[in-house]
């Protein structure tokens, strides 16, 4: 890796080089890769920058409201309050590479509008070596990765960490004095929770992934694993009270990876893991089960879908 100081100094110069006197977006997600894209970017072009955050309705507890406060520096931020449009893009979509689809084209059609509001010129992304590397073996369609491009007719496209593993990322994020939420935080998808939804996307399996999920990462912060989460599996039965119940399978994964192109399962105490499935099934009575996945990557992906 370059140095971190070195290499904030180069990216800086080489966007203010790219974008000159124009308009640029970014698609900011509140992720460690686009927050440093989008600082590096602030930083080269000032309020030339307009920040675009797009609340998918697929995002972790408080998320939204940690962006706004973690970027208020920018004047240019945007919150983009698309909820209902991603739940009525997803309604009915049931297979895994559709849903990406659907995704990436929702917040293409968010982003298109603010973009063509403040004539950007230039489109600012936040992609990883990585990314590039998953997408074009066609692992998977990363949603921020071959979308937005065509969609909106840019002069050019930016990509200040395209060389970069998350680590190193990671070391840039710091050189940059971003807050510790940001540089340490776990990825989080661009599709959100809705990767961790097997089958359609409904509001009530959204707010079980994002309870459950919210149990997790503070249940596991403290054994600082690459990604920690919950999905929401399928329906199962139980027994609640006196009653028989068909409930929600909750998936509990946490992952050790470098680059999240391997990753090992976790070895978690059993008081721990039984916490969190306390937790989980106590505080959401629609509940049945929590189960542990001990799948490496691979053969099993990290996220679910
Ligand atoms: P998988 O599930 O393929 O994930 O083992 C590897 C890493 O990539 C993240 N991931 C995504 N990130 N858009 C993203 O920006 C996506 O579509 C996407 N899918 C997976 C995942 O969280 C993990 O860190």
């Amino acid at each position: 890796m370059v140095d971190p100081g070195t290499f904030v100094e180069d990216a800086v110069e080489e966007i203010r080089e790219a974008v000159g006197d124009a308009n640029a977006v970014i698609a900011l997600s509140g992720g460690v890769d686009s927050s440093v894209a989008a600082t590096l970017a602030y930083e080269a072009i000032g309020d030339s920058l307009t920040a675009v955050y797009v609340d998918t309705g697929l995002m972790r507890k408080g998320e939204t409201e940690g962006i706004e406060e973690t970027f208020a520096f920018m004047e240019s931020l945007r919150v983009v309050e698309a909820q209902d449009r991603f739940l009525d893009a997803l309604a009915g979509v049931t297979d895994p590479e559709e849903k990406r689809h659907a995704i990436g084209e929702q917040f293409i059609r968010e982003f298109e509008t603010v973009a063509r509001e403040v004539g950007a010129e230039y489109l600012v992304q936040g992609t990883i070596y990585p990314d590039r590397i998953e997408s074009e073996g066609n692992i998977k369609s990363h949603h921020n990765v071959g979308g937005l491009p065509e969609a909106v007719d840019f002069e050019g496209i930016v990509e200040p960490v395209r060389d970069l593993y998350k680590d190193e990322v990671r070391d840039v994020a710091r050189e940059l004095g971003l807050e510790e939420v940001i540089s340490e935080r776990m990825p989080f998808p661009g599709p959100g929770l809705a990767v961790r939804i097997v089958g359609e996307v409904t509001e009530e399996k959204l707010a079980v992934a994002r309870d459950a999920t919210h149990v997790v990462e503070d249940e596991l912060e403290e054994f600082e694993p690459w990604q920690a989460f919950a999905a929401v599996l399928g329906k199962a039965t139980g027994v609640k009270g006196d009653n028989r119940v068909h409930g929600w399978v909750v998936a509990v994964r946490s992952v050790e990876s470098r680059d999240g192109m391997t990753a090992r399962a976790q070895e978690l105490p059993w008081e721990v893991l039984q916490r969190i499935q306390s937790r989980i099934t106590g505080t959401n009575d629609d509940v049945a089960r929590v189960v542990y996945d001990v799948t490496h990557k691979p053969p099993a992906t990290i996220e679910y879908e």
